[in-house]
This record gives structure tokens, sequence and C-alpha cells, in this order.
């Protein structure tokens, strides 16, 4: 019998890298898995790749998540949609910037799990969610005034949630890669001036790649992970430890 044995589950920013890879994974562990994105022709090419089925809402629309997840048999759902928004501090913070990546990665978040949450409910089985959130809520780094802001308030999201559905044997967790060298990331921390000293500070002296990330929400998915459910794991090659 496979690891997740046909179970569905919903991975929002399924057309980015970290994303992906999560689709990937799950399906080679015998989820069955329904990816979502706003990119509808990146989605089809997943499907293409892996089998999975596609659904295309905007984060920034409860009533496009409300349409698109009601009525789904869902055991599961990776949040994992994002954006990186902008590297600035709090003396210069543009703060549309700020509204826009708290609706996204925090607002948008939540929205998911409210309507999944529901079905999950519905079917009576359990389940778990995984919410990708970053090192940025864990530690404070230099130009992170909105993007960290919004994976604490993610966090906190995991927190409460785990408390609020712990009683219908739903788990809900987050983890916190460090950098990941996708389109979001590698404009900034690419500069040499930026990676040098940050690798050099990290304990493992490396970037995360997607795999590194997929496989720790696949392993929070699955039962293996019975009696995790509240935390925020970090993916961060030790940095967040110091
Ligand atoms: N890369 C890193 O270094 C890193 C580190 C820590 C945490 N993370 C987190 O990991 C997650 C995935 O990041 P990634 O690096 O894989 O980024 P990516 O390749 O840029 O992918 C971002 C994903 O989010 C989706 N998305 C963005 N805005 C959306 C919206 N309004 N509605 C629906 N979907 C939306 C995108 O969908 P479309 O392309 O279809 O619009 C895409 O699938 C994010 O939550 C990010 O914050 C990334």
């Amino acid at each position: 019998m496979s690891e997740f044995n046909g179970r569905t589950i919903l991975v929002t920013g399924a057309s980015g890298g970290i994303g992906g890879e999560t689709v990937r994974q799950l399906v080679h562990a015998g989820a069955h898995v329904i990816a979502s994105g706003r990119d509808g022709d990146k989605l089809a090419e997943l499907a293409a790749e892996t089998g999975c089925d596609t659904v295309v809402f905007d984060l920034e629309s409860e009533e496009s998540i409300k349409e698109a997840i009601t009525g789904l048999d869902l055991y599961g759902v990776v949040n994992c949609g994002g954006w990186g928004g902008e590297i600035a501090t709090p003396m210069d913070t543009d703060i549309d910037v700020f509204d826009t990546v708290m609706r996204i990665n925090a607002r948008g978040s939540l929205l998911v799990t409210k309507y999944a949450s529901r079905e999950m409910i519905r079917l009576g089985k359990g389940g778990a969610i995984v919410n990708v959130s970053s090192q940025a809520s864990l530690v404070a780094l230099e130009g992170h005034i909105s993007y960290g802001s919004s994976k604490a308030a993610l966090d906190n999201i995991t927190r409460v949630s785990a408390l609020e559905l712990g009683g219908y044997g739903i788990r809900v967790n987050s983890v916190n890669p460090t950098v990941v060298m996708t389109p979001m990331s590698a404009w900034y921390w690419g500069r040499p001036d930026i990676e040098g000293p940050f690798l050099e500070a990290m304990p493992l002296h490396k970037w995360a790649t997607e795999a590194d990330i997929a496989g720790p929400i696949v392993f929070l998915l699955s039962d293996k992970a019975s009696m995790i459910t509240g935390v925020s794991l970090p993916i961060d090659g030790g940095y967040s430890s110091r």
C-alpha cells in the first residue's frame, strides 16, 4: 500500500519551484494531488508530467478560493502559494507592498485553510495541512519587514489552526525554509554581497534545493508525523539555531 493511498491533497503555488516539486513527491508517494496557481499553462505542463489534477484560483480573492475548494473531498493541503514583496526597511517600506504581501501570504493561506478545513471536517477522516512559511519569520533579516511579517502571521495561523482543528484529527504545521534559488529569491539572494556573508554564517554553508523543502512537507503530511502539530520547522541549514 502506498504512503498516501490515494488521499487527495491540494497544493497551492504548484506552478512555482517548491510547489511543483512538492506535487512530484506527493504523486510519487501515492497521493491524488490537485495542483493550483494562477498560471494555467504551467499547471497543465505539471499535470502532463505527473498526472495531477489542476485548479486555477487567485489567493487574493475569497470568492475564487471558495468556489474552487467547496465540494472537494480533501485529506490535506499545502499552502505554498506566496509572494516575496520588496526588500525594504521599516523606514522606507512601500505600505501598498506590505498590504499585498499580507493579502497573499497570510490572508490567502488563511482563506484556503478556512474553506479546505470545512471539507476535511465534512469527510471526517482527519488530515494534515502544511503552511510554507520562511526563515524570515523566525529571525530578523535585513530588508524583510513586509515578507517576514507575513510569514510570522502565517506561523500564528498554523498554531491557532492546530489548536482549533486538532479535535477533528487534523494536524497543522509550518515549514520555514532558507533560500531556494527560484525566481522569487535569485534576484536578491544571488547577489555576491548578500549570498557570501549569509552562507558564511549558516552552519551548513549552502542554499536549499526544492527537494530539500518538499521532503519535509511530505513527511509532515504523512502518518509518520501523526503526533506532530502546531510546529514551525526550520529547514534552514541551522541558520536560526545560532
Ligand atoms: N524560494 C525561496 O527562497 C523561499 C524561501 C522560503 C520560503 N519560500 C516560500 O515558498 C513558497 C513557494 O516559493 P517559490 O520559491 O517556489 O516561489 P515561485 O517559484 O515564485 O512560486 C510562487 C507560487 O505562488 C503562486 N502565487 C503567487 N501569488 C499568487 C496569487 N495571488 N494567487 C495564487 N497563486 C499565487 C504562484 O502562482 P502563479 O505563478 O501561477 O501566479 C507560484 O505558483 C512561497 O510561499 C515562498 O514565500 C520560498
